[in-house]
Parts: structure tokens; sequence; C-alpha cells
């Protein structure tokens, strides 16, 4: 059972009066999907389509992926006002802010943490109303629901937790900042399993358990254990399905390139960078095209001929922060048009959009360069899908050296994505690099994209749960009282 905010397939009702499904923009939705597809369960989501209500059963239940019915999709309705203090509240101007270092303050409303309780009770108390037995294993996601593990233990002892971070943990320093730094940590001391993307992020996590609980901390086992109960905390880097279904559903490399230049009114031999994000603060989307801008500055060669185009999908729309950044990628991208501009050439396109999973592999697949520039990034997935469109091992990837993914794709050209000058040079690398470098970088990432895969993300966490369930098990019985034959006989044999 999955226990995430975002649901993978949302109902929507178009202007004209029909039904259309939409794939959400969300790395935690990319990743877990395909999981789900293979293993099949239960994902139990916030309900927040326009037509999600028409589309379920008596039980808010609807089978999913539309036509293929492979694993159940749950419904929790919210109220305006849940969602508002739960999900932009606590969870978007709170912790979101608080665990990026992107430079926006943290905002923490004692109304929006009210909700945020109520929402993870109401979460746990589905989880309760799902299961059939007494010791399910749940996976609960994110930063939407760190209370949610230590409720669902209190309702269901025997169930395995096994709680994913999908974001960055800050330092304990930082993470002082929260009024409810505590209650945050025991929700969340609730998992068997906690899992971070990488070791930097576990690290802080237990300085932050350090500073704030009085527990034990088995840095061999790397395990917190509170009120007698362990934890694992571990690092799990996340990553994409592979072979990769986006991928296959799209067409060759060359016809997206023809095409996509076609449709953007480019010219055939025109260099063409594209950056994939939801629009938000922490993806320096600001910095990357002042990279560009400095590009186009510094190397007059390139005007007429660089193109780059932004896809970026609306998100968290109801918050200021957002809509100030709206505007500002707007003012910026008109700036830099209204410098290099001639003809029909524009230095920047944006497409403000959100695009089906196919639609954002045709771009992938069309560019010489991809920018991930994240301020600040738990792994980054663009990153992981770019190299997944490239089965013709072209394509450079700039990366920002703040993403996950970072540590895992040295082939790419890693920048600072505040350092414009070292930014635009590596686009200026990365549109004149050989074709052979190219394919020698691509093939090395894609092969570990491949063998490092979700499945063997999800594989890993669940092989660590397995042995923390077995231990509990055992040790259940001990308790329950062996007969001192029966006890007698296991010393005998693990002596002989
Ligand atoms: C990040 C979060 C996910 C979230 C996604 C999209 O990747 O870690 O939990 O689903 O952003 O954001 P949204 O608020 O639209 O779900």
């Amino acid at each position: 059972m999955v226990v995430a905010n975002r649901e993978p397939y949302l109902h929507e009702r178009t202007s004209g009066g029909s039904l259309k499904v939409v794939r959400p923009a969300s790395g935690l939705v990319t990743a877990l999907e395909p999981v789900m597809r293979a293993c099949s369960g239960t994902w139990i989501a916030h309900g927040s389509g326009s037509a999600d209500r028409e589309t379920v059963d008596r039980h808010d239940r609807v089978s999913v992926p539309p036509g293929e019915d492979a694993y159940s999709l749950r419904r929790v309705w919210l109220s305006e006002e849940e969602e508002r203090g739960y999900y932009y509240g606590f969870s978007n101007e709170g912790l979101w802010p608080l665990c990026h270092t992107a430079h926006t303050r943290p905002v923490f409303r004692a109304g929006d943490w009210r909700h945020y309780q109520l929402v993870n009770e109401r979460f746990a108390d589905a989880v309760q109303d799902e299961v059939s037995g007494t010791d399910p294993i749940v996976l609960v996601q994110d930063y939407h629901f760190a209370l949610a593990p230590r409720l669902i233990r209190r309702r269901l002892p025997r169930a395995t937790v096994i709680t994913f971070w999908h974001i960055p943990w800050p330092t304990a320093e930082r993470f002082a900042t929260c009024p409810w730094a505590k209650e945050l940590l025991t929700g969340l001391l609730g998992s068997s399993v906690l899992g971070f993307h990488t070791q930097a992020h576990c690290n802080n996590f237990i300085e932050s358990v350090e500073r704030h609980l009085e527990a034990r901390i088995d840095r061999e086992r790397h395990a917190v254990v509170l009120g007698g109960r362990e934890s694992l905390v571990r690092s799990y880097p996340i990553s994409i399905e592979w072979p990769n279904r986006a991928a296959a559903e799209t067409a060759p490399a060359d016809e997206c390139r023809r095409t996509v230049l076609a449709d953007l009114g480019l010219r055939p031999d025109a260099l063409l960078g594209v950056g994939v994000d939801r629009l938000d603060y922490t993806k320096g989307i600001e910095e990357r095209l002042q990279a560009v801008d400095r590009l186009l500055e510094r190397f007059p060669h390139l005007r007429g001929r660089f193109t780059f185009v932004q896809l970026a999908a609306p998100s968290r729309t109801l918050i200021e922060r957002y809509r100030v950044l709206h505007q500002s990628v707007e003012d910026l991208a008109a700036r830099i048009n209204q410098r290099f501009s001639s003809g029909t050439y524009r230095p920047v396109i944006l497409l403000r959009a959100n695009h089906a999973p196919s639609a954002v592999f045709r771009f992938l697949r069309a560019a010489d360069v991809c920018y991930v520039s994240s301020l600040h990034d738990g792994m980054n997935l663009v990153a992981k899908e770019f190299v997944a469109a490239r089965d013709d091992e072209r394509g450079v990837l700039v990366l920002s050296r703040f993403t996950g993914a970072a540590r895992e794709l040295t082939e790419a050209l890693i920048v600072n994505p505040y350092d414009l000058e070292e930014a635009s040079a590596a686009l200026a690398t990365a549109v004149a690099m050989p074709a052979r470098e190219q394919a020698d970088r691509m093939r090395a990432m894609r092969s570990y994209v491949a063998e490092f895969n979700v499945y063997r993300w999800a594989g890993r966490m669940l092989t660590d749960a397995a042995r923390v369930r077995q231990h509990g098990r055992l040790a259940d019985r001990l308790s329950m009282g062996l007969q001192p034959l029966e006890q007698g006989r296991g010393s005998e044999e693990a002596h002989g």
C-alpha cells in the first residue's frame, strides 16, 4: 500500500464537458507509478481532479492505469480549508522551503499545523480501512506525511512502515527553526525503514534526532531506537523505470528533432537546449535563463542559432511565491528575447503547460543539451529521464551540483548554477561537443541508470524491511514465551 499526497492519475472535466485523464508533473509519481504497475496493491492519495468524484466506486476507489487496471487508487477527499492548511500551508509554505536551500523563508502557522495533523490522521484511517490483514506493508511517501508512520503504527502495531522522504533533509540548525520539530521526528520514527536520497540527508536527520529527542543512535546499523522501537535510517537514491515506457512510446530521435524544430519554427541546423520542470523556485529557472543570456553575450556566433526551450508545468499556483516566480520568469524570457531576437529567431521559448510524459520525451530526444539547474533538489528525475530518452547516445546533460543526481550521473557536465560564467561555459562546451564524446558519456550514464533503476530502489527498501519484519516476528515469538524444551533445543542447535 502506498500513501502519497499526489495521485498518479487525475480525472478532469474539460470545458467541452468531456472527461480527461491527467498525469501530474511529479518526480514522486514518475518513480512510484511503475513500481505499483509491477506489484499491484493500493495507492491512497488526495483526490484533487475536478472529475475525481465522478469516476470512483462507492468505496472511493478507481482502477488504474485507465484501461489496464493494474492497481487500485483510493481517493481521500479534503475540504478546501484542509487543502489550504495541510497542502499549501504547512507542506508547501512550511516544510518545502525549510528543506530546500533556495532562499525562500518557511512560514509556520499554527492553523496550518492543525490541518496537517488532522489530514495525517485521515490518511492513517484510510490505511486502516484498506488493509485486510494485521501486518500490511505500507509505503509512506514524502513530506506531506511526516506524522503518518506513527499514526499508522498506533492503529496497526504489526504493520511494516517504509517511509521515503523525496526532498532533502536540512541541517539540524535549520530544522530547529520549525516549531514542531520534535513532533515531526517522532512521527517519522514510527517507520520500520526511513529512506533518504543521500547519506548527507541521513546524517542531517540523525543530527536533528540527537538535538531534539532522547533516542539511541546505532551508527553501526544506521538505526535510531526510540522508546524501544528501532527505525533503520538509510539512503536509497531514487530512480526511474527501465526499460522506460515513455521512451518506448516516443518517436525516434531524428524524427523528434525534425518535428520539434519545425513546430517551433527553428532552422534545421538550430542548436536546441531544453529544460523541463515544475515552475518552482527550487529549480533555478531564473539562473538557467541568465546562463543562456550570458552564453549569447559571450559567444556571439551562437546568436541566431541557439534556442532554449523551457517546458514549465504550473505548480502550487495559490501560493504567492509561485506567482511571483512565474512573473519573473516571463519577464526574464522577454528581456532576453528582446536583447537577442532577430527576424523570426527567438533565443528563449517558454511553454507553460502540463505536458504528458511522451510530449516531454519528444523534447528531450530533440535536444542538443538538457540543462538541469536546480538550486537544491533531493534527486531530480528529469536528469535521469533525459538519459533514458537518448537511446541514440547523443545529447549532453548539464547538471547542477546541488542535485542528488549529480552524485550518480558523474559523466554529465556538473556546474554550480549560481556561477553564470561556469554554467554558460558548460553550455558552450555542450553544443560544441564531438559526437563521439557525447556517446561515451551518454553510454556510461545509460548503463548506470539501467542498472540502478526504480525497481532496484524499491527492492532494496523492501529487502531491508523484510529483515526488520523477520526480526520482529522472532522477537515476538520469544516474548510470547517459547517452551523450555524448544528453547533448549534451539540453543543446542545454535551451538551444534
Ligand atoms: C516534488 C515532491 C513530490 C510532489 C512533486 C510535485 O517532487 O517531492 O511529493 O508530488 O514535487 O508537486 P505537487 O505539489 O504538485 O504534488
